[in-house]
């Protein structure tokens, strides 16, 4: 049965879009993967700006909203020593430039000097433009060695929710739409320091990011539409967990590592590794693995695929100009309202690098 599933997907580019996403529905719904979900109280706090924070009176969905006195944002209650991280998301209709959604593991409050990051960031957009978003990895404060990819979504994110996770072990990273792997980093030796390792956090946020988000930031937020609302439901959180107040290096972890790397999500199927061909030949517009201007030699874990790398310029962006414009500085969004201290994390990001990146 499997099989041919596999077969219609591996001629991904000759077949209509909407064959293509019921083709990807079958290759999921053929392994789903096997998830707990929780209620928000059993893994999320507050982040900042309560008052933007609207949970479902089951507790298992929660709504973030951006409005012109804030935006909000909820983080996990707990470390996690390695994880899978996921929800399903349905990100503001209608009009939605300068709106950031990001969906990220860190731990910047800790270790503000050398900390690690896994991204996954929304680009907001003007009415009848899509959605784009960015992924991103930082490992011991590597901040001016961005690792950036951005992509268009075969479907309308704020259409309904989609599932968007992170899977991260000492071994390997990989971010999925909807059970479609759609990046992986597998660790490097000579990655050293720059693959994240030490307990992260999982944080969701919405934010106003104007100066930047939409069109190099001509298209602001437009408050008229106030509230925007981004829904999270489906709330996954496994792990390792780490208690924040104790001391993190106690926990012996090796036994729920080992449990992780286990399940299906940790490794990638041929007929995932279809998947994925198809969507980064499809809808990935940019690559820090192909930007030789920024990196003449790709980073070390970076594996150069002869039919994606035809698609780009030196430049790692695309040699036919997508109809869509828009730039995407590195910004740092966070403030917290947590009973232990947070630093602001002002503008960590690389915005240079990238801004020199931006399409
Ligand atoms: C799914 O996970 C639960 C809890 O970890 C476990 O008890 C159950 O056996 C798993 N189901 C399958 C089909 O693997
Ligand atoms: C951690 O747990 C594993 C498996 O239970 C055990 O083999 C190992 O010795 C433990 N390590 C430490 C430092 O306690």
């Amino acid at each position: 049965m499997e099989n041919h599933h596999i077969l219609h997907c591996s001629c991904a580019s000759r077949i209509s879009l909407l064959f293509l996403a019921l083709c990807l529905l079958f290759i999921t719904n053929a392994s789903a993967f096997n998830l707990t979900t929780i209620k928000f109280d059993e893994g999320y706090s507050s982040l900042f700006s309560d008052f933007n924070i609207v949970r479902s009176p089951d507790d298992k969905s929660v709504r973030l909203l951006l409005n012109r006195l804030s935006g909000s944002g909820i983080i996990s209650s707990d470390y996690y020593n390695y994880g899978f991280f996921s929800a399903k998301i349905k990100l503001p209709a209608d009009y939605a430039a300068g709106i950031v959604v990001a969906f990220y593991t860190s731990n910047i409050d800790t270790w503000e000097k050398n900390h690690d990051e896994l991204d996954i960031e929304f680009l907001g957009n003007v009415n009848g433009k899509p959605w784009r978003f960015q992924t991103n990895m930082y490992g011991s404060g590597s901040l001016s060695r961005g690792r950036e990819e951005r992509y268009r979504l075969w479907f309308d994110p704020s259409k309904e929710a989609h599932q968007y996770s992170i899977f991260w072990s000492p071994i390997n990273i990989i971010f999925y739409i909807d059970e479609v792997p759609i990046r992986e980093i597998v660790r490097h030796p000579a990655m050293g320091g720059d693959y994240p390792s030490k307990p992260m956090s999982l944080y969701a946020t919405i934010w106003d990011a104007s100066s930047w988000a939409t069109n190099g930031g001509k298209e602001k937020v437009n408050y008229k539409y106030e509230p925007f609302a981004s829904e999270f439901k489906a709330l996954v959180l496994e792990g390792c967990r780490v208690d924040p107040i104790e001391q993190i290096s106690s926990t012996n972890c090796t036994d729920q590592i080992a449990r992780l790397i286990s399940q299906e999500y940790a490794t990638i199927k041929p007929e995932g590794r279809n998947a994925m061909k198809w969507f980064r030949e499809k809808y990935m517009y940019y690559s820090y693995c192909y930007d030789n201007l920024r990196y003449n030699v790709p980073p070390p874990e970076c594996v150069i695929v002869p039919t994606e790398k035809e698609r780009f310029r030196n430049t790692g962006r695309l040699r036919e100009k997508m109809r869509f414009g828009g730039s995407n500085r590195r910004h740092r969004r966070g403030r917290n309202s947590r009973q232990r201290s947070r630093n602001s994390a002002a503008s960590s990001g690389s915005g240079k690098e990238v801004a020199a990146a931006a399409i």
